[in-house]
């Protein structure tokens, strides 16, 4: 008998140093604080009629083998269409996951709970940690900020998207004059567009943001000197490249994005920002009149910022966050275009018809008659656009994290009509690629590429949604549209003949911050 309480006198003594160790009272606090965080979100979800949707079905106990399972896609390339997939168990288009117990993500493709998110329920949402994430590129600008920083922001750049698309067509064509060498220099050999086409968005970006482009295009291979020289111009590009890679992989660490800060990191952050940097010093020493005469050449972007604002931060963090926003999207959507139109000869053949109806071919271009005005009036080139944006949206996933306790309007209980509840600090991520592949608004053919679709589509509303909506939609959506059909009229004009060398249908792609094809667009064309 005394033994046993010996026993447990020495148990308990063996005990009393763990229980004063920090691990413990942690363990202590999440088995009490895990079950009442839950209860108390079960009652409120319970209160306002609420259902969870079905539970993801690879979630595993912990909810962490599902993370584990989306990070091996990505890096095979399969992401975007593994959700695809993954969504045909959910008829409901909602499902849920719980990582540990502690932080609840829902997963939505449906349009409704959508425009909950971005529009109707706005302010119930936020960019999350999405600052951090970005800060040590972009600072503090209208693709970082939450709440007042962010409305300030748009306050002051929005005036800017509504004046600048007219003049923007004419810088284009230089640009383009070095990618149709670059394709020419293959004489029609198996290339990779994509690579020119990152490069020439990076050349317009900088051009129309900064005043003068980085000419990323002159390269060795081309044999001709760029028309400048602007300190760290050579090295632009590629620290761009790599500083957004990381960036996407500290957005997809969420909480412990702290973990990726490496040297290289930091080192292509400060090239990208000194060129930034230069560009702005030079503005700010300009005299009013010299900015006049500045602004009549075309237009550019800081010139007109710098009549707002002459805080060189500022001025730094914004100019960046649009190059973000702008270039890569950019970038993606005119390589899905030919890739898709590279596959199919017959769309390219009757999309080459209306471009010569319209502004000629080959030799006998009527070039300046491409204009913001008369691209806008050619339909079949426009559904070639909505098209690619629908099948490869340039950003395919995003995320949103409750301000406060809120709900999302449908998709919980067994025949998804009840609203899912959503505790404040929990994820909601919404994946447009897979609703621009709902059946129910696209029909059976859903996944197959037709621009002929759009004769007959007539409203889709948050169906149809690859430049965001609400609130934040992007500012720069006719921007885009407009350099991208002026590159697919003119490549159509210059070059009849398109063949696609990728065999890998549906392609590999790469989702980084956006959305681009894994290896490349490898075409012959002459
Ligand atoms: C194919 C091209 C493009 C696509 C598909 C696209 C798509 C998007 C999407 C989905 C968002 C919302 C991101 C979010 O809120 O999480 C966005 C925001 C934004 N985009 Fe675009 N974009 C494109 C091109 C551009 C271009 C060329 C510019 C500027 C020159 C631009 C400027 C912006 C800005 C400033 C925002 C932030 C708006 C805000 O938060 O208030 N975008 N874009
Ligand atoms: C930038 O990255 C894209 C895709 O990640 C790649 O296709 C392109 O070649 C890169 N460009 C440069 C200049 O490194
Ligand atoms: C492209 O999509 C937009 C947005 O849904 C739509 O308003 C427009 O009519 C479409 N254009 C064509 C030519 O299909």
């Amino acid at each position: 008998m005394s033994s046993i309480i010996d026993q447990a006198q020495d148990f308990g003594q063996n005990l009393l140093p763990y229980l004063t160790k920090w691990y413990t009272i942690v363990f202590l606090i999440l088995i009490t604080y895990i079950p009442l965080y839950n209860l108390k979100n079960a009652y409120s979800a319970w209160r306002l009629g609420c259902q969870n949707p079905p539970k993801f079905r690879q979630a595993g106990f912990t909810g962490v083998f599902g993370l584990i399972e989306a990070v091996k896609k990505k890096n095979a390339g399969r992401l975007a269409d593994w959700g695809d997939e993954q969504f045909q168990y959910y008829p409901h288009h909602s499902m849920y996951l719980n990582v540990v117990g502690l932080l609840k993500i829902v997963f939505t493709v449906d349009p409704e709970n959508i425009k909950a998110v971005l529009a109707t329920q706005f302010n119930d949402f936020s960019l999350g940690t999405r600052h951090a994430h970005l800060a040590p590129l972009l600072g503090d600008g209208i693709f970082t900020l939450d709440g007042n920083g962010w409305k300030d922001s748009r306050a002051m750049l929005r005036p800017q998207f509504a004046r600048e698309q007219i003049a923007h067509v004419k810088s284009l064509e230089p640009h383009l004059q070095i990618v149709a060498k670059h394709i020419r220099s293959n004489n029609f050999k198996t290339f990779d567009l994509q690579e020119l086409f990152f490069r020439f968005t990076v050349d317009t970006a900088t051009e129309f943001l900064f005043g003068e482009s980085v000419h990323s295009l002159y390269d060795d291979k081309l044999g001709i000197s760029p028309p400048n020289d602007i300190p760290g111009r050579e090295n632009f590009a590629e620290a761009f490249n790599k500083s957004q890679n990381y960036l996407a992989s500290r957005a997809y660490m969420q909480m412990f994005y702290f973990f990726i800060n490496p040297k290289e990191f930091r080192d292509c952050n400060k090239k990208v920002q000194h060129l930034a940097q230069y560009f702005v010093n030079k503005a700010l020493n300009f005299t009013p009149e010299e900015l006049e005469e500045k602004s009549k050449d075309g237009y550019v972007f800081l010139y007109e910022l710098v009549k707002q604002t002459r805080n060189p931060q500022v001025l730094q963090d914004q100019l960046l966050n649009i190059m973000v926003a702008g270039r890569d999207t950019t970038a993606g959507l005119l390589s899905f275009t030919m890739f898709e139109l590279s596959r199919n000869p017959e769309v390219w053949q009757k999309l080459r018809q209306e471009i010569i109806e319209n502004f000629g071919e080959g030799e006998n271009a009527k070039v300046e008659s491409i204009t913001f005005e008369t691209l806008k009036k050619c339909e079949y080139l426009k559904a070639v656009l909505n098209e690619t944006l629908r099948l490869y949206p340039s950003v395919p996933v995003n995320f949103r994290t409750a301000t406060r306790d809120t709900t999302l309007p449908r998709g919980g209980g067994p025949d998804g009509t009840k609203p899912i509840y959503v505790p404040k600090g929990s994820t909601v991520a919404y994946s447009v690629y897979v609703t621009h592949r709902l059946e129910e608004y696209y029909g059976k053919d859903s996944r197959e590429f037709k621009p002929e679709r759009w004769e007959n589509i007539k409203r889709l509303g948050w169906a149809y949604l690859p430049f965001n909506g609400g609130p934040r939609i992007c500012l720069g959506q006719q921007f885009a549209l407009t350099e991208a059909s002026y590159v697919v009229a003119r490549l159509a004009q210059m070059f009849p003949t398109l063949e696609s060398q990728d065999d890998v249908y549906p392609p590999k792609k790469c989702v980084h911050l956006t959305m681009n094809l894994d290896e490349g667009v490898f075409v012959k064309m002459k």
